[in-house]
Formats: C-alpha cells, structure tokens, sequence
C-alpha cells in the first residue's frame, strides 16, 4: 500500500520502545534458556505484584448488575468522580468539584496523549509548530504523543546540578536563544515523582510551576501517575493543587497502574481546572464512551478504602526494602547509584568501556538475560544511563546481581 496514505509522522515514527525491547526478549528467550538465563525483565515499569484482594471482590460484585454492562461517558459515573474527589480531599487537603472538576480515564496515558491533541494546533511547518515543555529526561511517551499532534517538544532539564528543579524562567531564556517563539508554547508538563529518574520536588517548587504557567498564560499539565510510591516521609508526593492559583492553570493525572498494580485494568482520572476538562470532554467524546462501569464503581471503592490504603502502604515497604538491596547489590559491582525517594526506578550511569547505552543494553540481554531500557529511550543526552525498573521478585534481582557479576558487568573489569 502506498506509504503517503499514512499519517507523515505515524509512518516515520518507530514502535513504542517498550514493546520493541520486549519483542526482542520474547526473540531470545530460547536461546537464553539453553545457556540457563533465562529473561529477567527490568524494562517496563509494570508491578507484578497481584492487585488488592478488595479489587477483585468488588468487581466480581459489580458483574454482576446487569444496569453495570452499558456505555459509561468519557466523563465516568457519579459515584467514581464523588470517590476521587473525596480521595483528593483526605489524601491532599484539596476541594474538587466532583461534576465540573474530575474527569474518568482508561489509564492515565490515554488521557496525556489525547488532552495534548485538545492543546494543539497540529501542523508540518516547523516554525508554526505549537510548543510544549516536557521534562528531559522524562516518560518516553511524551514526545512520540507530540510527534503524533503535530508538536514540537522543549526539554526542560532535570540534572543533579539543579536537584532536579530547574528554574524556568531561566529554560524559557534557552528557549528564546535557540530561536524558538515564546508565544508558541501552549503548556508545562511536569512529572513529580519522576519517571525515569525517580526524583521529586518540593511544594515550594510546584508553586514556581503554577506561578510560571500563570505568568505565561499556559496550561500546567501535572502527570502524577507515582504520587503514592514513595520511601521516605520527607518526600510524600503533593498534588498540585495545594499550591495557589493552580486551579487557574492546571489539570493533573493520576493512574490506578502503579499504586495498586493494576496496569492491564486501564483506570485513571484527571481533575482541575473546568475549561480545561470541558476540552478534554470534547475532545474524548469523539474517541471513546468510557471506562467500564464496573472497573469504575469498583475502583471508586478502593479509593475510598482502608483496604486500598493498607495496600499501598504496604507495597511501599515492600519496595523500600526489595530497591534498597537491589542497589546495595549494584553498589557492591562498583556502579554509583543511590535509592531513590519515589518510585521504582533507578537511572544508573554505565561504565566507560560500553559505545553507549544501547550497546550496554543490548549485550546484558543478549549475554546474561537481563532487560533493561536504555537512556536514550527518555532523553537524547542520555547516552551513558540506563533505567532499571526493580520490579522482579527479590529471587530474581539477587539473580540479575549474580549474573551482572559472572558475565563481566561490573563498573570496573
Ligand atoms: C510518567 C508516566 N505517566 C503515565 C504513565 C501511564 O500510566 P497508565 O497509562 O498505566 O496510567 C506512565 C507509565 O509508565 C508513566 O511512567
């Protein structure tokens, strides 16, 4: 078929990287069982961990309402947007209006990718291209989504140097310098607690977000997908929307996929400003009818749950102490890496003697069985990290430790 009769930016995008690496593990799988290495996967960031038991019951309850098995609306039922402002409320301190001000997802990635097509303008010509700042490094998805709307991305850059709080004032005079037109940039995507970094920032932080956003007259669209991963009480994750006026600009996503494990259910919400959900109404509206009703009465009552919160307590602690012998591992092969204060990643610098991330990632699987994602795959200037994602059995990560040693993975041979 003709090439031309595709989308310019669909036809020459690659596959979604996560399921590239993974094809290419399915592609090896034989050959590594026989050399006994088998895959251990540190790629997607997928908890294996099986989904609160309260979950389960709740929606074999609720199949069996028959009035449950009709269309819902992009909006979602009056019980789950009453369940997530409530949750906003004792979770944040927050008001949220249930009606005008939450939103239903399936999964909060469908919910970026099409509020970035409600943003934008799409066009090929390079200089009438809207803008959006997203975080480099930053979740993979995000410039393939903006490819696809026909816009253009600006790092904005997390480092070390800055902990990871960069001043944006100062990006949006980088900005400038390279030519690019200010009045073209449409939105701010933030992503606290951060994939693939696994940082976060302060209150104080997010308030210089929103203030900026407010100054620029843009939309602040904060994907908050890991707000309950966290290690260390000093650094519980805020909603954005404990900081002033920050109803005037921004929406924020949440998921159901990493604070429960529930990544194959689809489930998630938006919630704040009401121009801004009224557009992503539209926009919605014309794509799909919904999230199954059942997953969201049933989700709405594990929001509201002592169960769901005892289960994300849980899973932290669970994480805390799987991530802390999972990088003391790693530390004692000599790499420079330290346990992060949220989520579960680890963004890990490689060893000089390796061309590149990719030839790392490449030769670890191919040699010992071990997934990993490489650097590249979030930031262009990331060609020396990898990011690990310590979602394998404790059995299995003191494996990867094992492997990483006997097959020559060291930081220094
Ligand atoms: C930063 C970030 N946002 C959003 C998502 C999407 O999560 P979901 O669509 O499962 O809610 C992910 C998934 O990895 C992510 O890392």
């Amino acid at each position: 078929m003709e090439k031309t009769l595709f989308n310019n930016q669909i036809q020459n995008m690659s596959n979604y990287i996560m399921f590239e690496i993974k094809a290419k593990q399915i592609e090896l799988t034989p050959m590594l069982k026989e050399k006994n290495r088998s895959p251990i996967a540190l790629s997607m960031g997928a908890p294996v961990d099986p989904v609160p038991q309260f979950v389960i019951n709740k929606t074999i309850e609720y199949l069996n309402i028959d009035s449950l098995h009709t269309y819902s609306t992009p909006k979602g039922e009056l019980k789950f947007l009453n369940a997530v402002s409530k949750r906003m409320k004792d979770r944040f301190g927050v008001d949220i209006d249930p009606k005008s001000e939450v939103f239903s997802l399936i999964g909060s990635k469908e919910g970026i990718a099409n509020l970035i097509k409600a943003i934008v303008n799409p066009t090929e010509i390079e200089e009438d291209k809207d803008i959006i700042l997203t975080p480099n490094p930053g979740y993979a998805s995000y410039s393939s989504m903006l490819k696809v709307a026909g816009a253009k991305s600006f790092g904005i850059e997390l480092s070390e140097k800055n902990n990871y709080m960069p001043d944006l004032n100062l990006e949006l005079e980088k900005l400038k310098n390279q030519g690019l037109n200010e009045k073209k940039i449409k939105a701010l995507i933030i992503n606290y607690p951060n994939n693939p970094l696994g940082c976060t920032c302060d209150l104080e932080y997010l308030q210089h977000c929103v203030d900026f956003c407010n100054k620029l007259g843009i939309i602040l669209i904060s994907d908050n997908a890991y707000c309950e991963m966290y290690y260390d009480k000093n650094y519980k994750p805020h909603s954005i929307f404990e900081c002033k006026n920050a109803k005037d600009c921004a929406i924020e996503l949440y998921s159901f996929s990493k604070s429960y494990a529930m990544t194959g259910w689809r489930l998630g919400f938006a919630c704040g400003n009401s121009t801004i959900i009224t557009m992503l109404a539209r926009e919605k509206g014309t794509i799909d009818t919904g999230v199954f009703k059942v997953l969201q009465y049933a989700g709405a009552d594990l929001l509201e749950s002592r169960e769901g919160q005892e289960y994300i307590n849980a899973q932290n602690e669970k994480f805390k102490n799987k991530i802390q012998k999972f990088v003391n591992g790693l530390v004692s092969l000599g790499y420079d890496v330290k346990m992060p204060k949220t989520t579960f990643y680890l963004w890990v610098r490689i060893p000089d003697r390796f061309a590149d991330s990719v030839d790392f990632c490449n030769q670890l699987l191919e040699k010992s069985g071990i997934v990993v994602v490489p650097g590249t795959a979030f930031s262009s200037n990331a060609k020396r990290y990898i990011r690990m994602s310590v979602v394998a059995s404790d059995a299995d990560l003191a494996e990867v430790i094992r492997r990483m040693k006997e097959d020559g993975f060291s930081y220094n041979e």
